[in-house]
């Protein structure tokens, strides 16, 4: 069995790097890609962006077997109970950009496959919140729903999306990871830190937060990796 690790940016997967033992493989391929201990994990940073997680996922899943799917990294909190540093358990995640309203369908849903919000995996989303509640963090760590597109948003955008579509956090790329996972069928879950509240400070507060939200979210990924 070998877990699939994924996340946009290098910084994202820094924090698991010595805790992990990751060692950098697979020269030669447009990504970093890490391998923990064998090949019982491998990591890959994506990119950022819908398209750059969908390419990255697609190239790790077609390459490794991987049979489980953890989506890590920051977001930009829009639920009015999150503040910067909580986490979000990704229960779901919808592309917010996704529009063919002109074709009658609803807001956000892929077509073809007339899917809206792809949803994480049960049991995953169950082991998560049994990390939670094993380690002890000041910080407040719950269920969402992620919402992904391909804009960081900032300046009252949040508080659009929260009333569209009843979202949590705000990202780049969860729902890509979610949408190939499903293509895939590898199941999945998603941790997802913030940074900001998806607000007029959010490019401020993203840059001076990045560091204490990874920081924040990687006791809860180890302890949720090892009990998988
Ligand atoms: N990732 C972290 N903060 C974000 C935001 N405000 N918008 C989109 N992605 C993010």
């Amino acid at each position: 069995m070998t877990i699939g690790i994924v996340c946009a940016m290098q910084a994202e997967l820094d924090v698991l790097r010595d805790a992990l033992a990751l060692r950098e493989i697979g020269s030669g391929s447009p990504w970093d890609l890490y391998a923990s201990r064998g090949e019982s994990a491998i990591a890959l940073i994506s990119g950022v962006g819908k398209v750059s997680a969908a390419a990255g996922l697609s190239y790790l899943l077609s390459h490794y077997k991987v049979t489980k799917l953890v989506g890590i990294g920051v977001a930009g909190g829009i639920a009015e109970d999150l503040r910067i540093g909580d986490i979000v358990i990704c229960r779901g995640a919808v592309q917010h950009d996704l529009d063919l309203t002109a074709f009658g369908y609803e807001l956000g849903m892929v077509p073809g496959l007339r899917i809206k919000e792809f949803k994480a995996d049960r049991a995953l989303v169950a082991k998560a919140v049994t990390a939670a509640e094993e380690i002890s963090l000041p910080v407040q760590i719950r269920q969402g729903l992620a919402l992904t597109g391909d804009k960081f948003v900032a300046h009252g955008e949040g508080a659009r999306l929260r009333q569209l579509y009843r979202g949590d956090c705000v990202d780049m790329e969860t729902a890509a990871w979610a949408h190939v996972a499903h293509l895939f069928g590898v199941p999945w879950v998603a941790i997802r830190s913030i940074s900001d509240q998806a607000d007029g400070e959010a490019p401020a507060n993203f840059k001076e937060f990045l560091g204490h939200a990874v920081g924040n979210m990687s006791q809860l990924v180890l302890r949720l990796l090892a009990s998988m």
